[in-house]
């Protein structure tokens, strides 16, 4: 196991009705004039605004509001949030929704306290300061709620490009299960596919022996694994609901990467695909990841034999471990499948003549991706060659 620090200081507010305490958390928080920032109406029309604005008035709160974020959030809409943020000399930002709401709220947090473009953050310089951001939550998918993360598509270019730092990290987060009851069933299963994937780049490592490590992601898979169809089944399954969004929440605040290396090149594959074509985050994930894993797994076999076996139940096949290997990939694209998403470029709305573009968008140069598999821009031709 390698030498680690685990910092992870949200405070988490669970359950039923628990966005009646936003005002309350707000103040606990020390924030006094805040920006509460949102989506296209989804959470317009659930009310969920409305009782967060009560709870902020009731508990004596100075608030204004920006909505408007999109599915793969853009800058547009960032630089108007900084600059709210500056005028109106904002102290906190609460952002009240999915991924989304919350990348652009982490955004704007660090551009309001910066003289330059927010976007140089997004384009490898370290953040330094924040404004606190927190998190009311209605889709359980990109773990941003307890992440470090911040992903913005720029408009110019249509460069969809990370940012990561402990500044960023919610300070607070309402995860209410029932909000994610009105999910499409879409998003639900799109969502799930994300949190599998932040278990994954963490679970293909070259690190050895890092067992607790593994056993906490193959546990968060398997819940996933077992509850989305119930969530779809019944939309307003409140305990299926519940462990997804628990699940979500740990798939991505990195408890279950501790100890190792982790990977991340499934991931920018899928950013560019999304960057390009605008597709559903998860879904673009659902894609990539066979294509990688068919791609990487003679690497080490062994590790994919027990990914097999111990996440899909696969047998061990002793004579021939890659057979094993093979039938987890298989078993991943088959539930995939079960829960309506995507397995291939063309279910996805994908072009392979589009593949130089998605390579140069990229602009990888002579640099690899990822760490399982040290990636060339040639291997990244041949991932997205086999997804097509
Ligand atoms: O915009 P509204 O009207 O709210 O509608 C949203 C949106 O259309 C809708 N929705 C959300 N909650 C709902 C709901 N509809 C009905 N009922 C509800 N309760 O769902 C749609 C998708 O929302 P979005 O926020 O875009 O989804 P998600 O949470 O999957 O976020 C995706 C973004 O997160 C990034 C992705 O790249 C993508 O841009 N990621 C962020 C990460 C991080 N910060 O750590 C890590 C991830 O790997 C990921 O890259
Ligand atoms: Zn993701």
């Amino acid at each position: 196991m390698n030498n680690f620090n685990f910092y992870s200081p949200t405070y988490f507010v669970f359950g039923k009705g628990r966005e009646h305490e936003s005002g309350k958390l707000v103040k606990q928080f020390k924030g006094s004039k805040v920006l509460i920032h949102y989506g296209s109406g989804s959470v317009v029309k659930s009310g969920l605004l409305d009782r967060v604005k009560t709870s902020l008035k009731d508990a004596g709160v100075y608030f204004t509001e920006l909505g408007g974020v999109v599915p793969n959030p853009r800058s547009g809409l960032v630089y108007q949030g900084i600059e709210v943020c500056k005028k109106e000399h904002i102290d906190f930002i609460l952002a009240v929704g999915g991924g989304s709401a919350i990348d652009s709220a982490k955004a704007i947090a660090v551009g309001a306290l910066y003289d330059g473009d927010f976007w140089d953050f997004y384009t490898g310089k370290r953040i330094e300061r924040a404004l606190p951001v927190a998190t009311i939550l209605t889709l359980t998918a990109a773990g941003s709620e307890g992440s470090t993360g911040s992903v913005i598509t720029h408009e110019k270019g249509m460069l969809k490009r990370s940012t990561n730092s402990d500044l960023i990290r919610p300070v607070f987060s309402i995860l209410n299960p029932e909000l994610t009851c009105t999910l499409p069933a879409y998003q639900t299963a799109a969502g799930a596919a994300d949190m599998i994937a932040h278990v994954m780049e963490r679970y293909f490592t070259n690190t050895k022996e890092v067992e607790i490590t593994d056993r906490v992601g193959e546990a968060v898979i398997k819940t996933i694994i077992k509850e989305t169809p119930k969530a779809l089944k019944n939309p307003n399954d409140y305990e299926a609901r519940a462990n997804l969004m628990w699940a979500g929440m740990l798939a991505h605040n990195d408890i279950c990467g501790v100890g190792r290396e982790q990977d991340w090149a499934t991931h920018m594959m899928e950013h560019e695909l999304s960057g390009l074509y605008d597709v559903t985050h998860g879904a673009g994930l659902a894609v990539m990841f066979p294509a990688w894993m068919k791609y990487v797994m003679h690497h080490d076999v062994a590790r994919f034999a027990q990914f097999a076996v111990r996440v899909w139940d696969c047998e061990m096949d002793f004579q021939h471990p890659e057979n094993t290997a093979l039938q987890g990939i298989e078993r991943y694209e088959q539930f995939m499948r079960s829960i309506g998403m995507p397995v291939r470029f063309a279910e996805l709305g994908a072009k392979a003549e589009d593949i130089p573009v998605l390579l140069k968008t990229m602009g990888l140069g002579n640099r690899t991706l990822g760490n399982f598999v040290k990636l060339t821009e040639d291997d990244i031709r041949k991932i997205y060659e086999l997804a097509v």
